[in-house]
């Protein structure tokens, strides 16, 4: 059996100049429609390995997951927080962009290569003290993970981990997101 990040190596398509010119953009799509990889995927983003020692010290030893819900970031997050949520037998919240949760939110702003994005949760979405796996798909610049991060944590929330499939080392986003460890699939 292939090691995950091989895996999802194999399987990732890279295209030049997406979205813009000098960007090679990591195509994850063919890993998730790959039944026997995205269970494989899946699994190593539930696993109790992804713990942050400090959080695997609050989770006690009762033998669950580690986390009490997961919070996915949109869009391509989505897809991979409620598969997780489902294997781990939590529920699963969505962080989303500006504009498209209904009721009461938080919100944090964060920098794009051009200009700035908005990420909301509803406020009642996470209690405080509950445990928050955040997870999505790719960590370039951080940006997007770090809002996620402040959000949950501004509603109380201990993140006890952070997961994506693929992180792309050289944009350095793991530092934005220090202290919180980030668990990468494949470093790249
Ligand atoms: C992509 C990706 C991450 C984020 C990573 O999402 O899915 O969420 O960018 O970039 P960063 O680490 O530099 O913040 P995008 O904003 O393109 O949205 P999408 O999932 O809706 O396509
Ligand atoms: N691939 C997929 N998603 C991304 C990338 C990438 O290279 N950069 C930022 N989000």
């Amino acid at each position: 059996q292939l090691p995950v990040e091989e895996l999802i190596a194999s399987l990732s398509v890279d295209v030049p100049d997406f979205p813009v010119p000098g960007v090679v953009f990591r195509d994850l799509t063919p890993v998730f429609a790959d039944a026997g990889a995205f269970r494989r995927v899946v699994d190593a983003l539930t696993a109790p390995a992804d713990l942050d020692p400090r959080a695997a010290a609050l989770s006690g030893s009762d033998g669950g997951p580690g986390f009490d819900v997961v919070a996915g970031v949109e869009a391509r997050g989505f897809l991979l927080a409620a598969a997780v949520a489902l294997d781990a037998g939590t529920g699963v919240v969505p962080v989303r962009k500006a504009g498209k949760l209904p009721r009461e939110v938080v919100s944090a702003s964060y920098d794009l290569e051009y200009g700035t994005a908005t990420l909301e949760l509803h406020t009642d979405s996470i209690r405080p003290g509950q445990r928050v796996l955040v997870v999505d798909d790719v960590l370039a610049t951080g940006g997007t993970l770090e809002a996620a991060v402040a959000l949950v944590e501004r509603l109380g929330g201990v993140v006890t981990s952070v997961a994506v499939v693929v992180e792309l080392v050289a944009l350095g986003g793991r530092q934005r997101v220090a202290p919180h460890p980030v668990h990468a699939l494949w470093r790249t």
